[in-house]
């Protein structure tokens, strides 16, 4: 039979279920693996599952616990869409070719409202990349499980949901080229940037970024990210303990289309503070396809999503570092009281200075600070012509921490470094914005 054919005005309204307009759909029956809550319960969005196979379409629609529109097609799909409602489609596994992700690409750049999940008989790395490319939002395995299903469906559609919807007037035709500002964000209401950097390794750059982000995203009611931009050797995830499913790679891959909603499908959770993470490479290989240009754009995005976008960085200056730093309203710069660190993070400065950068925007950290190694923090402040803002002491929860993969400031609250962090954070939170005390 058949689909019906429907005017493109009013075709789904953003409560109307997808179910509505497509007759054909097979009145599936639950079977005993289904969810009790089914998916289209826990998200805010229709769901569609295209294939042209009515067993792929039932297969789907049972692990989504029965209830979603089928289509044959992807061109069926876009038919019958406005793109004024959020839509999660799934797509089959005969979907995997050049014509379904022709016609993923215009859908979604017709309608950002829409997002496509891949589900296929096997996940290659090939693949992965013709999907990304394409607009697909996640690529899952057909054998991965209604529970994984279930996960890529709510991580896609809260996507979605935050994307700008198709006015009817102007919805026909051309790509859209705004960038989606989700829920609670506007024009302006820019995010600020934190680039936390040492240029001595080992320094605590990283335990300061991640505590921080993590403290940042305990004040704050909108969302908080942070950026690894350790290329080669970023562990903030490994330190957050999380296993992402994408790296700043994806995002990169995807530049050119690359919107507020795509960049947050990307983005893991951490579940504890909520805080959105957008991890290193995981290989050093791949760093080199991560320019200066894709990570300042990127960092562009995600400052109109969050309230604070805090960036983690490696311990020498090169164009994305120096980008970064560019782009950045404060950057935290750390060292220790050993005097290696202090004359680089004095040769840091001077070069910050010749490239012009306001003053004001940087601070200094200084970690380990009550090391007994004979070196004063005073001297230190001298040296560098500037006062510390954080002092930070040495303590062995840091690395009781971070060997857990916890933050220090929910793994030792009451620790010294906690306490330390969370007033730097309580800083940025407060009314009037942090400001620099140049030391005379
Ligand atoms: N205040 C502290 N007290 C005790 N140990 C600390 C402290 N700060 C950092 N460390 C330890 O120092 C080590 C290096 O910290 P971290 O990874 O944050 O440094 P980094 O500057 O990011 O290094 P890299 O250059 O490798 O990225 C970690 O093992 C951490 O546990
Ligand atoms: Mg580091």
């Amino acid at each position: 039979m058949e689909p019906e054919v429907v005017d493109p005005a009013p075709v789904v309204e953003p409560t109307t279920d997808l179910r509505s307009l497509a007759p054909e759909s097979p009145a599936v029956p639950v079977g005993p693996t289904a969810p009790v809550v089914t998916v289209r319960q826990m998200i805010n969005s229709s769901l569609a599952v295209v294939d042209p196979s009515p067993a792929a379409r039932a297969d789907l629609i049972e692990q989504l616990g029965g209830e979603a529109s089928s289509f044959e097609s992807v061109a069926e799909l876009t038919a019958r869409l406005t793109g004024a409602a959020p839509v999660v489609a799934l797509l089959g596994p005969s979907c995997a070719d050049p014509v379904s992700f022709a016609g993923v690409a215009e859908l979604v750049a017709r309608y950002p409202m829409v997002g496509c999940i891949l589900v296929t008989d096997q996940v290659t790395t090939a693949l992965l990349q013709e999907a990304l490319r394409a607009g697909v939002r996640d690529v899952v395995a057909v054998h991965a499980g209604p529970a994984t299903l279930a996960e890529a469906v709510q991580r896609v559609s809260q996507a979605v949901e935050h994307a700008v919807p198709v006015a009817p007037a102007t919805g026909a035709g051309a790509p859209s080229t705004d960038t989606p500002v989700p829920d609670g964000a506007s024009e302006h209401t820019r995010g600020s940037v934190i680039t936390v950097f040492s240029p001595k390794g080992g320094t605590g750059t990283t335990v300061l970024a991640t505590s921080l982000a993590v403290a940042l995203a305990e004040r704050s009611s909108r969302p908080v990210c942070i950026v690894d931009a350790d290329l080669q050797f970023g562990d903030v995830a490994v330190t957050l303990k999380l296993a992402p499913h994408h790296t700043v790679v994806d995002a990169v891959a995807s530049i050119d289309r690359l919107d507020a909603a795509m960049l947050d499908s990307m983005l893991v959770t951490h579940e504890r503070s909520g805080l959105r993470v957008l991890p290193a490479p995981l290989e050093p290989a791949y760093a080199d396809q991560v320019g200066a240009r894709d990570l300042v754009r990127i960092i562009g995005i995600l400052r109109e999503m969050c309230e604070y976008v805090v960036v983690d960085t490696p311990s020498h200056l090169d164009d994305v570092v120096l980008s970064v730093l560019d782009e950045s309203d404060s950057i935290e710069l750390v060292a220790g009281l050993d005097i290696p660190s202090v004359k680089n993070l004095k040769v840091t400065l001077q070069t910050l200075r010749l490239l012009d950068l306001p003053e004001e925007r940087l601070h200094l950290v200084l970690n380990r600070a009550d090391s007994k190694v004979k070196l004063d923090v005073s001297e230190v402040e001298r040296a560098l012509q500037f006062e510390a803002h954080a002092m930070i002491p040495s303590d062995v929860v840091v690395p009781q921490s971070v060997n857990r993969g916890e933050p220090v400031v929910t793994h030792a609250p009451r620790s010294g470094v906690a306490k330390a962090i969370s007033a730097l954070a309580d800083l940025y939170a407060a009314p009037q914005p942090v400001r620099s005390r140049r030391r005379k």
